[in-house]
């Protein structure tokens, strides 16, 4: 190996090793620039003869052609890695299913509440719908629970910072109770002088407030009103009724319900209705879903109706609980928490 092809090897080595653009161009400048390797051995030329210029020259001029050709072979090797390297770090899977906005879905609670509606609507009630700001009238009073009486306590009940037109504070409902009263008064209003006046049959669900808060029971919680009012109406309509809704709303007919006593100054006689599964996880385990009774006279006569002519039957039930034993849920501040991983499996 003479110098030249020496020359030739180290050229390649050194491009070989330089590990950027800019240290090959570096590389370049040695072998090739003005004061580089090569252009010093054609200098060195000049005292030589013209025969001995002629041949050294040529083989110069070729070995600067293999220094040339290793320059441009390792460039594109340098630009092809960069190139692999983009695409690589660029990647893009197409066979990658797209990203979809989400659904959406019902809270259980309100799949409960249109639930009920639906199941009462079938029976040929009517689903109305009322403030939750109260009046002490509408909440207590015209409810056959007159001032100071003990009655009252039954209900912790949150008061709003405002006055109604008798000067007393009004109330976030702790019921939907009021409901009977706004709908059964408009209802009178809208059929007076019709006789007989056609049945009151409605249901009225909503939001009602208590200061109340642990696993069973939440500040802010639901109620469904019912209320049915004609000439002859009686406890076994309420017992008809009730019955066929529980069939209906937990999908079997394998199911007990009990009338336990009880006392609501707006119904006299009172019952708590308790069912009882005949199968299932919660079989022979009574849970009580209602308050209810024989809607009391004082309160039909707030109706504006004649409690010796009308009579009938009232109930209010819990559709949060309802959704509890519906879906085996047994914390009731679940469905308030809002968590997605709780709310998903409702979808
Ligand atoms: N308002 C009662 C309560 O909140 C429930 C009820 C409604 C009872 C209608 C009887 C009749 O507990």
């Amino acid at each position: 190996m003479d110098d030249l092809d020496q020359l030739v090897v180290r050229a390649q080595q050194e491009f070989a090793a330089a590990p950027t653009p800019a240290e090959l161009e570096n590389a370049k400048a040695r072998f090739l620039g003005k004061a580089g390797r090569v252009t010093e051995l054609l200098k060195a030329l000049a005292p030589l003869s013209v025969d001995e210029k002629k041949s050294r020259g040529a083989r110069i001029n070729r070995a600067k052609e293999s220094i040339e050709a290793a320059l441009l072979e390792r460039r594109q090797a340098m630009a092809q890695a960069e190139l692999d390297r983009q695409l690589r770090s660029e990647a893009l899977d197409v066979t990658l299913p797209g990203r979809r906005i989400g659904d959406g879905g019902l809270h259980p609670v309100s799949l409960t509440m249109q639930r009920i509606e639906a199941i009462f609507a079938s029976m040929g009630f009517d689903v109305a719908d009322g403030p939750e700001i109260e009046t002490d009238w509408m909440s207590f009073t015209a409810l056959n629970n007159p001032e100071n009486h003990p009655a009252r306590s039954m209900q912790d009940t949150f008061y709003v910072d405002m006055k109604d037109e008798q000067g007393r504070w009004l109330n976030l409902r702790p019921h939907t109770s009021p409901m009977q009263v706004r709908y059964a008064r408009a209802h009178a209003a809208r059929h007076a002088g019709a006789d007989p006046m056609p049945d009151i049959r409605v249901i009225a669900p909503g939001r009602t407030y208590r200061v109340d808060s642990d696993a069973t029971h939440s500040p802010m919680f639901h109620q469904c009103e019912g209320l049915w009012i004609g000439e002859n109406v009686s406890f076994k309509d309420l017992k008809a009724v009730f019955t066929d809704f529980c069939r209906l709303f937990f999908e079997t007919d394998d199911l007990q319900l009990r009338f336990r006593p009880s006392f609501f100054p707006f119904t006299e006689p009172s019952a708590e209705i308790d069912i009882a599964f005949n199968s299932g996880p919660l079989k022979g385990k009574w849970l009580e879903v209602s308050g209810s009774g024989q809607v009391h006279p004082n309160v039909v006569r707030n109706f504006g109706l004649d409690p010796e002519r009308y009579i009938g039957f009232a109930f209010g039930m819990g559709p949060d609980r309802l959704a509890m034993l519906r879906y085996g849920i047994d914390d009731l501040r679940l469905f308030f928490e809002n968590d997605l991983r709780f709310l998903l499996q409702f979808k």
